[in-house]
């Protein structure tokens, strides 16, 4: 009886000073949407009960080590246990029901989360090796940064061109996969004007850790400007060859692999091709096995033939002849 009581008090202290050690530390970055507050709930929930388990198996080991160690000259063999059918029924009972009642929570949680508001923000968010887009068919425009109203909930469509990826801005906490053939949603209400990051988080090949696109929260009106700037941007593209090629690179995804300033990335920079022919480059678009650059490696997707038309890949062609 007395071990029993020293544990449990061993347990009641070390779990106060674990408590006060897991709440003092900032595990998450900041919260910038609505969508953030259920989940950090739950995890706040989790960390407390994983800081309790912790306190609670070390606490009863620790004690164990120190209070029956074998004292000096005791040659004797320890005690034979059998098993104990009732501790067996407590430790199986107790943490099925604690699982169970995480698991409606995080029920609750994911139904919060994907609550709809009435006047919401169509995206459709179109993901491949290794690029995102972002296209507003109620706007018209396509972007390869996200820009989101603060204070508005956008709902996002997303699908992906090849493998699976996944949709992860960590300050908005949700997160979901993108995945060929169907289409996936996430409800996303930003809350917090600010610059983020979309990551990738579902390894995708060998520029995963690069697949990254800017999300920039703005005020309403600053979002209205953005809005009417790029629709203005796309009405001059169907003037110019160069601003159309340079919107398809950036809609396409190709800016994700290729620098336009010289910069080394998955594949080789689009500067200084001004001197080469046309019909080198479009062979490089839609046949990019047939002459890898030196250094690199044959692993451009093979179906932008597919995926372009011909005035479109023509349009990429004159903007990569037109960069110095
Ligand atoms: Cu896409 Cu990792």
């Amino acid at each position: 009886m007395k071990h029993i009581i020293n544990v449990i008090l061993l347990i009641i202290v070390g779990t106060v000073v674990m408590l006060v050690a897991v709440n003092a530390i900032e595990w998450l970055p900041i919260a910038a949407a609505e969508e953030a507050g259920p989940i950090d709930r739950l995890f706040g929930l989790e960390m407390n009960i994983i800081a309790f388990l912790y306190v609670f198996v070390m606490g009863f080991i620790l004690y164990s080590v120190f209070a029956f160690r074998r004292k000096p000259g005791d040659e004797s063999d320890g005690e034979h246990v059998e098993g104990n059918a009732t501790l067996e029924i407590i430790w199986t009972v107790i943490p099925l029901i604690t699982v169970l009642l995480l698991a409606l929570l995080g029920g609750f949680a994911l139904k919060e989360t994907m609550a709809k508001e009435p006047n919401e923000l169509e995206v459709n968010v179109q993901s491949r090796q290794w690029s995102w887009t972002f296209e507003y068919p109620e706007l018209g425009i396509t972007s390869d940064e996200l820009y989101l109203p603060a204070g508005f909930q956008a709902h996002l469509t997303m699908t992906s061109e090849d493998v699976i990826h996944s949709f992860w801005v960590p300050e908005f906490r949700v997160k979901q996969d993108t995945v060929p053939g169907i289409t996936t949603e996430l409800r996303i209400k930003p809350t917090v004007v600010g610059q983020y990051k979309v990551r990738c988080a579902e390894l995708c090949g060998t520029s995963h850790y690069s697949m990254l696109a800017n999300v920039n929260v703005l005020e309403p009106a600053d979002f209205d400007q953005w809005m009417l700037k790029k629709q203005g941007a796309a009405a001059a593209a169907l003037e110019d060859p160069v601003v159309f090629g340079e919107m398809v690179a950036q809609n396409t995804g190709c800016l994700g692999c290729h620098s336009i300033d010289g910069s080394a990335m998955a594949g080789p920079t689009w500067q200084g091709l001004s001197a080469k022919d046309d019909a080198y480059l479009v062979d490089s678009i839609v046949n990019p096995g047939s002459a890898i650059a030196e250094g690199f490696a044959d692993i451009m997707p093979k179906n932008y033939g597919d995926l372009l038309s011909e005035d479109e890949i023509n349009a990429i062609v004159a903007y990569i002849k037109s960069l110095e």
